[in-house]
């Protein structure tokens, strides 16, 4: 079934060769979100891979939100929103990082996380890793521990699991 299900996801993915900048080829996942059914067991078995190792779902704006809300909903866990800069009220913990072609800033309020949590950190796409480390980094600041990561897929060649090791990285439909 999980095999079926990294397929069926795949095939629900559309690439954009050249978006948004011309060395991009843009993951549309529209797809995906638009089969009735398709999110929620993708949640499902998310939180079923992780099953009694996590306490929180950390979800990554934007693109992670949808997967993140549910896996949440699924393992009845408290969410937790890591937003872009500037977006939280304060007190915020900010952490900087690199994506393929800029760099962007990440928050999390700094009481979001109970001391102990274990948090599970969920995102739509895997590509050099950059977002889930600095996420991981805020969780970790805040006395939380990171059970792993969760996403969709990953970008292939771009080695953001192993830039992530040893963590546990469960990616769906696996790479690409
Ligand atoms: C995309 C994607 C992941 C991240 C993956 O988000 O949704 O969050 O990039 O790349 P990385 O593994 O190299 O860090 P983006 O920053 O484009 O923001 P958005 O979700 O707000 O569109």
């Amino acid at each position: 079934a999980r095999a079926d299900l990294a397929g069926r996801i795949r095939r629900a993915v559309t690439t954009v060769p050249g978006f948004p900048d011309p060395s991009t080829v843009f993951q549309d996942l529209r797809g995906v979100y638009a089969t009735p059914g398709l999110l929620a067991e993708a949640a499902a078995a998310v939180a079923a891979e992780f099953a009694g190792d996590f306490d929180h779902v950390v979800a990554v704006e934007a693109r992670g939100f949808p997967l993140g809300t549910a896996v949440a909903l699924a393992a009845r866990r408290p969410l937790v929103l890591a937003r872009k800069a500037g977006r939280l009220p304060g007190p915020v913990a900010s952490a900087g990082y690199d994506l393929e072609y800029r760099s962007d800033t990440v928050e999390l309020q700094r009481d979001a996380l109970p001391p102990g949590a274990r948090a599970l950190i969920v995102d739509d796409i895997l590509a050099t890793g950059g977002t889930f480390g600095a996420v991981a980094g805020l969780v970790a600041g805040q006395g939380a521990a990171v059970a792993g990561f969760a996403a969709l897929l990953a970008i292939p060649g771009l080695a953001g699991a192993e830039r992530l090791a040893p963590a546990r990285v469960a990616l769906v439909a696996g790479s690409g």
